[in-house]
């Protein structure tokens, strides 16, 4: 449809109609089992006549069903408006990926188009016009269980997996040209904004922080994804400057539409319009809906107050009616660019829905990509890969089991993963270097028999892989915990397991978790795998790491604490004005810990390999650079080992003087790089006036001219020397 097409629909809707468009329910409504409709729609308080108005629909999938409500909705919406379907997939659709926070540590934006492209695939065949993802909130507090849906603590890193993401969705530079491309998904990005800063990680709660920290290290992220062209934003549950997100307007409305140019469709997170009563801001639902629209928000998902409130203060002059069609167009406009109103079925199709729901190419990437985001934590005395001829054993909770997916993975079916079991024993064939523990227990209650089992089996192996980690539900939405060491029971375990083990057997420990942990209880293992929750080919992909198939390559996104009272530790942070010298540790009056060291166990950036690179000195073309005239910065890594492999180099840059306090060190630009056994190779980089710009008081991004320290590095931690350069 023309634009004056959509015009003139706006003009025949009547006010009813268009508030219909603003309201998202579940599927439920549609069903046609009356008990499902019955059970919410009373809840709801919505009623026949209202669900005909409404104007798109939540969580539906099934190529027959969501052809089915679109058949039945178009029969009876007056207009003959198509509605339009929404999902949560977010790291695969049935083929389930690893966890976001696990694509974080593959620092491969192809890997995360490719993610999304597949789940973009499955998802349109089987009917899902929107995909709310990628969810682009930075994260620094890992007792927060939503870490596991962003991609880690850093603002480019986020923003270029989540631009990645979009393109991988979108399947083009817009939305608009989405009704062509009908195995393409739209892309929503959440949370707006600043979800992750959530005090003391709980979740939902208070987030408060300057503005211009969250123009300097919050918004980018999104930014970047709205840059990909992101054809949807959805509002985050939190305050931010005491005001919740969905019906704060200076957000909205000056930062994310005005500063940020996003002219889509915003729609509110679940039930986000009714909780401003609860936030304390609005005194009943009718104020609740009147902030929320004056605030931008054209979409109120699983609350009722728009289609309750918005027809009264409309009537009454308290709400114009321009701001109604405002939104309104915004959600036509979509419908229009996903080329509903030429084909309201659009990608629906049970044909290519069942060829390509977890199809073997699809399960293959899966795979690939699990296997660049498994991070190598520990690995003394070289125990992994492990040796030919040594005879290993499998035990622990998460030894045979299929609860492996995360838990965000809202299509993906357990038993159709493949257990690290399953994938050891295919690998052994019938050679039999390989025993399995019957009874591995559960990730909360690892009993007797299956420690008794473990020890008895450590005591005659070589190795013993000890598959360890967190219930799927401790991660994801309202799972927060101050605790995020490892149950008790599998501490246990691994002690009973270590001292078995004495000096003949290798401890090998894998972790299936949603968050960076305090791993202190198992530091003396010989090997650490971060598996993460790695997907429904996340076996395979343990196994061939553990059997040096694929060569480890993946670097964390995430610091990883020493204990909780650490929390927040990030690499990004300020120096402070007594900052710690580690020359003189006992100096009292320097920031630090009595009992704790500052660094992260694992920090920002780290991840090992089995081959082994050695970094050269950071040269640069110039030791002064200038608007227009960048510098070149380049670094000799060498492959120093018989094993090619892959290394993640990676710029940092420090501003020493500038008009606020800047990072200690700060991440801008990195390249993945193959070195074969042996070979050195310079890897160079880029640094631009444009690189050093940050936030400044008055909120303009701008740079200074001064001194800047320049590493090249493996990590955030072992930066070695730095190149002083000059900004003029
Ligand atoms: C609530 C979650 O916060 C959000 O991420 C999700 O997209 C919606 N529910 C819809 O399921």
């Amino acid at each position: 449809m023309q634009q004056n097409q959509l015009e003139q629909l706006l003009s025949q809707m009547t006010l009813d109609e268009k508030i219909g468009q603003l309201t998202q329910v579940t599927g439920d409504f549609f069903s046609d089992k009356a008990e499902e409709r019955t059970g919410p729609m009373s809840q709801l308080g919505l009623g026949d006549e209202e669900l005909l108005n409404v104007g798109t629909v939540l969580g539906v999938t099934g190529a027959a069903e969501c052809r089915r409500i679109q058949t039945e909705y178009m029969k009876r919406n007056r207009l003959h408006i198509p509605t339009l379907f929404m999902g949560d997939v977010i790291h695969g659709c049935r083929t389930i990926f690893p966890i976001p926070l696990a694509l974080g540590s593959s620092w491969n934006e192809d890997a995360a188009r490719k993610m999304a492209e597949v789940s973009a695939r499955e998802a349109s065949a089987a009917g899902i016009d929107v995909t709310f993802s990628p969810m682009v909130d930075l994260v620094r507090d890992p007792r927060w269980g939503r870490v596991l849906e962003s991609t880690g603590e850093d603002p480019l890193l986020n923003g270029r997996l989540a631009a990645a993401m979009v393109k991988g969705y979108q399947g083009g530079d817009d939305a608009e040209g989405l009704g062509e491309r009908t195995d393409h998904v739209a892309a929503c990005v959440k949370h707006f904004a600043a979800y992750g800063a959530a005090m003391g990680g709980r979740d939902y709660n208070t987030v408060d922080m300057s503005e211009r920290v969250l123009h300097d290290m919050y918004l980018p992220g999104y930014k970047a994804a709205l840059d990909a062209g992101a054809a949807m934003v959805m509002t985050s549950f939190n305050t931010v400057d005491g005001i919740p997100s969905t019906g704060n307007k200076h957000l909205m409305r000056d930062i994310l539409r005005e500063e940020m140019g996003f002219d889509g469709v915003l729609i509110s997170d679940f039930g986000a319009v009714k909780e401003l009563i609860a936030h304390g801001v609005a005194a009943d639902e009718t104020e609740a809906a009147k902030l929320s629209i004056e605030a931008g928000t054209d979409i109120e998902m699983m609350t009722i107050c728009y289609m309750r409130h918005l027809r009264e203060i409309v009537e009454n002059g308290s709400v114009d009616e321009a701001l109604i069609d405002e939104a309104v167009m915004r959600i036509l406009k979509l419908k229009n660019d996903l080329g509903l109103f030429e084909n309201p079925y659009r990608g629906v199709d049970e044909e290519t829905e069942s060829k390509v729901t977890l199809c073997d190419a699809h399960r293959q990437s899966a795979r690939e990509i699990a296997g660049e985001s498994i991070v190598l934590l520990r690995n003394e005395r070289k125990t992994l890969p492990l040796d030919e001829g040594g005879h290993v054993a499998l035990a622990g909770p998460f030894a045979a089991s299929h609860d492996i997916l995360g838990a965000w993975s809202w299509k993906g079916v357990c038993e159709e993963s493949v257990t690290l079991r399953d994938a050891l024993r295919e690998a052994d064939g019938s050679e039999g270097w390989l025993s399995v523990a019957q009874h591995t227990g559960n990730p909360l209650d690892v009993d007797e028999a299956a420690v008794a089992e473990a020890v008895e089996l450590a005591k005659r192996s070589d190795v013993i892989v000890l598959a360890l980690g967190e219930p799927q539900e401790w991660g994801g939405e309202a799972a927060s915990r101050s605790n995020i060491s490892l149950p008790k029971t599998q501490i246990d375990l691994y002690h009973a397991v270590r001292d078995a083990a004495g000096d003949h057997c290798r401890v090998v420990v894998v972790l299936f978790n949603s968050r960076p942990l305090v791993l202190s209880d198992i530091a003396d293992a010989d090997a650490i795998v971060e598996a993460w929750f790695p997907g429904t080919e996340g076996g395979h992909a343990v196994a061939d790491i553990l059997l040096g198939g694929v060569n480890p390559s993946a670097r964390l996104s995430m610091s990883f604490p020493v204990n909780v009272g650490q929390i927040p530790v990030f690499y990004n942070c300020e120096n402070t004005g007594r900052p710690f010298n580690p020359e003189t540790p006992d100096e009292k009056y320097q920031s630090k810990y009595l009992d704790v060291s500052n660094d992260p166990a694992y920090p920002f950036g780290y991840g090992l390999s089995y081959s082994e690179f050695s970094y050269g000195p950071v040269a640069v073309s110039s030791n002064e650079f200038a608007a227009g005239k960048p510098l070149e910065a380049s670094v000799e890594v060498a492959n120093v080992s018989d094993v090619d492999g892959l290394e993640t180099v990676q710029l940092y840059v420090r501003d020493i003087a500038a008009r606020v306090s800047r990072p200690i060190r700060q991440l801008k630009d990195f390249k993945r790089v193959r070195i074969a056994a042996g070979e050195t190779v310079t890897v160079r980089f880029t640094l631009d006036e444009a690189d050093v710009r940050y936030v400044h008081p008055d909120l303009t991004e701008a740079s200074d001219p001064g001194e800047f320290d320049v590493w090249i590095a493996p990590n955030s931690r072992d930066l070695g020397a730095a190149a002083r350069v000059s900004l003029i």
